[in-house]
């Protein structure tokens, strides 16, 4: 593709029209060699997101995005590896379960890992909120933590999908990332790239997710599946529900602080079952006869735990957290609770929980922001509980005054009650690639 002809095939896009292979693979070349400009790619990107890409342009975006870097090669590890990733979520803090429970099970766990993005939260960030804790790992590093424990989460390094990085980026603010093809891309890209032979997804559909249509989320699903499967990995999704928090807490330590109850066996809530949920997936698709009673041994007999132990000293974190979270997390000055009166949660706006965790400092604004690892909310009800008169549905934890009075102010507009019975939400909606 010479740099005359971008123009041209902007508007092929912008027309409905499709691009080949070749052409996606060479522009992404250009764009990434300074040839194409950002403007430019925006272009095309919003084209594609209103016109709708093709699978085979989602299948070439994959590849053009893993050919701008490096790729990370586990085929020496012992035992099947394997990888998760989330379309993106609210209180969504399963990894830092299912890595260690897949740990203790005999996997080998390489995960790569994320920041927060708009309204969602990103594992990288809740980490960082353990005392010491590194997320900066080496290929090498990473290797061979992986090799002597069973686990490592790291982000990935500049040279791993340098394309979707950049891309990424100007799709986070030109409103262009709702889009089977491009989300599909990124994240196959990825994981594809970081080298595990197993991968289980977790597709996220309701209001906090990027895919709010379920429908359009089961399409993004198979759609994933079927790219890790053109790539010879094991590939499974789980379709499930967003549109309420998954767990109570939203904030990076307060959800570690939750995770290490729900890996305690001191909690039993929608995230102790989704996380149950994917770490069986992963073990079905290794071949595992009995993944859900695997599961359910390395939680009671203490090995995910002592896993999880494990994992985060080998990161320089303080490794006491497992057994004391709340003592050792940063806790925020200024607690406050909010009481919505007598009824039943109709509906819990979870984009809109995300971005008052945002605005009390849980994520970024911009994205040069400094996080403050302490604050965010613990939401108790879900959508179809009774709440009684007097009785706190939030709690916001905030470094200030003014702060947790301008999230109380707007809670009453977020989490909505009603006098009439609501059924509860399903948590998993549909299981793709898993044989059944
Ligand atoms: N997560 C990703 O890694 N990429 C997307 O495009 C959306 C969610």
């Amino acid at each position: 593709v010479s740099v005359l002809e971008i123009p041209v095939l902007i508007a092929r896009k912008r027309d409905g029209g499709e691009l080949s292979a070749d052409e996606i693979r060479s522009l992404i070349t250009a764009y990434m060699a300074g040839d194409v400009g950002d403007e430019q790619m925006s272009a095309l990107l919003m084209a594609g997101v209103i016109r709708g890409f093709s699978e085979a342009e989602a299948v070439a975006l994959t590849e053009a995005f893993i050919a701008s870097g490096d790729t990370v090669d586990l085929s020496d590890l012992r035992g099947p590896t394997v990888d998760k990733h989330s379309t993106g979520g609210v209180g969504d803090t399963t990894t830092l379960v299912v890595a260690p429970v897949l740990a203790a099970a005999g996997l080998q766990v390489a995960k790569l890992s994320g920041r927060g993005l708009g309204h969602t939260g990103g594992t990288l960030d809740k980490l960082e909120a353990i005392p010491g804790f590194r997320v900066d790992l080496t290929p090498e590093q990473m290797h061979e933590q992986v090799e002597r424990i069973g686990l490592a989460v790291a982000a990935a390094t500049q040279d791993l999908v340098p394309a979707d990085k950049r891309i990424y980026a100007l799709r986070d603010v030109t409103g262009t990332v709702p889009s089977q093809a491009l989300i599909a891309a990124s994240v196959m890209s990825k994981k594809i790239a970081g080298g595990a032979d197993t991968i289980v997804l977790d597709v996220k559909t309701g209001d906090g997710a990027f895919m709010e249509q379920l429908d359009e989320a089961v399409g993004l699903a198979e759609l994933c599946v079927r790219i890790g499967e053109a790539h010879g990995r094991r590939t499974g999704a789980l379709v499930t529900d967003m549109g309420q928090p998954l767990g109570d807490a939203v904030g990076n330590a307060l959800e570690v602080g939750v995770a290490i109850e729900v890996l305690r066996g001191e909690r039993d809530d929608r995230l102790a079952a989704l996380s149950r949920e994917l770490a069986a997936a992963a073990l079905a698709l290794t071949g595992e006869p009995e993944p859900e009673e695997k599961v359910s041994q390395v939680l009671e007999d203490g090995a995910a735990l002592e896993h999880f132990r494990e994992f985060v000293a080998a990161q320089g974190g303080d490794a006491t957290v497992a057994d004391r979270p709340w003592e050792v997390l940063p806790s925020a000055p200024i607690v406050r609770r909010w009481a919505p009166g007598a009824g039943v949660v109709r509906d819990v706006r979870t984009r809109r929980l995300g971005e008052l965790a945002s605005l009390l400092g849980a994520g970024r604004q911009r994205k040069e922001d400094v996080l403050d690892p302490a604050v965010g909310l613990v939401v108790h009800p879900r959508i179809g509980d009774r709440v009684e008169d007097g009785e706190p549905a939030v709690e916001v934890h905030a470094r200030t005054e003014d702060d947790a009075a301008r999230v109380l102010e707007l809670l009453p507009e977020v989490v909505r009650l009603t006098d009439e019975d609501v059924r509860s939400v399903d948590l998993v909606h549909r299981r793709i690639g898993m044989g059944s």
